[in-house]
């Protein structure tokens, strides 16, 4: 575990063993997942900025925005990774709690001032309800099960409470998504060469971009899952989709 991970009410901690490999292939293991990461971490918020052409910054706001917390706000952050995504949703005032089960994501973040915890998305280490407000960004996709990461989000967030995903998406214009596909597959793998401690992770990534289920569908495996108003928004021409939902009172 990081040494900046705090306990939190309601919590218990474990620690993840990682093991290196190169590249997740698309039938994931959760510590190949976890591995490659660790592997990322040092160059990964710069990667992000450079790879989204600076558009993460604004699509991070927009997540923000959606949740709509504020002060006596208590949010879960869920594979925050560095917690770049959530010291943006602390700026709001809410208290907001970084998890991960990548130790070297957590500890790359480690002078961003909020509280961190290694946790796995399949098994919260949190109690029934405790949380106002859950969001996950450009994680859901990498949870192996994550039909029972958006159950487990279901279960630790307080009836009334809100889920927002923010997740790489499909673009709604037929010719733009064309152009995107292509930079995906060719481009995005060359510039990670570039700038990237691991570029053999970002193939991974434009793979996985292209096996992720489209807007609608999501939505309704989100439903699925227990929550219940589902709707989404698309973000830079649907390359990005928010899906809020809340969980049902009863
Ligand atoms: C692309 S990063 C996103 C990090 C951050 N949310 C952001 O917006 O920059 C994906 C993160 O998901 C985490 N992750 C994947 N599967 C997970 C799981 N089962 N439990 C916890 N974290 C997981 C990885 O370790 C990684 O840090």
């Amino acid at each position: 575990m990081p040494s900046e991970a705090l306990p939190i009410p309601g919590s218990s901690m474990f620690t993840v063993t990682v093991g290196f490999v190169n590249r997740a292939t698309l039938d994931k293991d959760p510590h190949e997942v976890a591995s490659m990461f660790d592997a990322v971490a040092r160059r990964y918020d710069l990667t992000n900025t450079v790879l989204s052409l600076g558009q993460d910054r604004f699509w991070r706001r927009a997540t923000r925005s959606a949740l709509r917390i504020g002060p006596g706000d208590k949010v879960l952050d869920l594979a925050a990774g560095t917690a770049v995504s959530t010291v943006e949703l602390a700026a709001s005032g809410a208290w907001c709690v970084a998890a991960d089960f990548s130790v070297g994501m957590l500890a790359a973040g480690a002078d961003r001032p909020v509280p961190k915890v290694g946790a796995d998305a399949t098994r919260l280490p949190f109690d029934d309800g405790v949380f106002d407000a859950v969001t996950i960004s450009f994680g859901l996709r990498n949870v192996v099960d994550h039909a029972e990461g958006l159950r487990e989000m279901a279960r630790v967030t307080r009836p009334g409470g809100r889920l927002v995903v923010c997740e790489f998406s499909t673009p709604t214009n037929g010719l733009f998504a064309t152009v995107y596909k292509e930079y995906l597959m060719q481009a995005l793998p060359r510039v990670a060469r570039a700038v990237s401690s691991n570029p053999d992770a970002y193939v991974y990534l434009a793979e996985s971009i292209r096996a992720w289920p489209n807007q609608a569908d999501l939505a309704h495996q989100i439903a699925d899952a227990g929550w219940s108003a589902v709707r989404w928004r698309n973000l830079t021409g649907g390359i990005v989709a928010l899906h809020a939902a809340t969980k049902p009172l009863r």
